[in-house]
């Protein structure tokens, strides 16, 4: 049986104090369960401070971009090493904003999944389609080619622990969430192609998270489905009560 993953992805928001003060405000409520995961993605200049006020507890610290290479003459970027250094233990990669706004591909996607196994960080493949895409129903194709190019070439046992989300770009900060019957109909569809890609054994294991909209009024819907095993979520993690509910709710 797999664990609900519950993920924050606070984007470009708060300052230090305001970091700091959400993990103080979440710290002991978080429950210490087998059955979920907590996992705050926050700013690279929160993240050593992050770190650790949460030693010792069952919350994950996560980045929100790196890059692929480990070091050298690349000037604002962040390396899985440096990552790794300050005891973060998960990286997003190939947010739909960073595709957006940053031109990310499934190429430079895939690189990075393969550093950060690398450098022992569970990477967080976010997929999904635009609504022009959904409309013109390419949207189980554009999921599978950016699943099997952003995976490409990992071996099984890191398949396996990749943690997969699927954002559809139309459901981002937009209050729209997919149905659940939707959200579930891809993801199924995203295990279907790991499945062909790997094994059922292993496709069976990998987490898959939904994100776009979710928040404690219809996260239970969504975690109740099949192939939905979580959720990456931006605005309603921004607030302790909030993100406390989401994680209850994986329990
Ligand atoms: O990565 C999380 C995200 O893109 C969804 O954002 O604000 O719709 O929950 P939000």
């Amino acid at each position: 049986m797999r664990k609900k993953v519950i993920a924050g992805n606070w984007k470009m928001n708060k300052v230090s104090n305001e970091a700091d003060q959400f993990i103080d405000d979440i710290a002991g409520k978080v429950p210490n369960d087998d059955n979920v995961e907590a996992i705050v993605c926050a700013p690279f200049p929160f993240l050593k401070s992050l770190v650790e006020k949460t030693n010792g507890t069952s919350v994950k610290i996560g980045a929100q971009n790196m890059h692929f290479e480990e070091s050298g003459a690349f000037t604002g970027e962040v390396s899985p090493v440096m990552l790794n250094d300050l005891g973060v233990t998960h990286v997003v990669l190939g947010h739909s904003e960073r595709r957006e706004h940053f031109a990310e591909t499934n190429e430079t996607v895939n690189k990075k999944a393969h550093a950060a196994f690398k450098h022992q960080l569970t990477p967080i493949v976010c997929v999904g389609e635009t609504l022009d895409q959904r409309e013109a129903n390419e949207t189980m194709d554009h999921i599978e080619q950016q699943v099997r190019e952003g995976l490409a070439g990992l071996p099984d046992e890191q398949i396996a622990q990749t943690i997969v989300a699927y954002e559809p770009i139309w459901a981002i900060g937009t209050g729209k969430t997919a149905s659940s019957e939707d959200a579930n109909e891809v993801c199924t569809h995203i295990r279907n192609v790991l499945k062909d890609a790997t094994s059922e054994e292993v496709a069976e294991k990998v987490v898959i998270q939904y994100g776009g909209s979710v928040k404690p009024a219809n996260v239970d819907e969504l975690l109740a489905q099949s192939d939905i095993d979580g959720a990456l979520v931006g605005g309603a993690s921004l607030e302790a009560d909030s993100f406390l509910k989401l994680v209850e709710a994986g329990t």
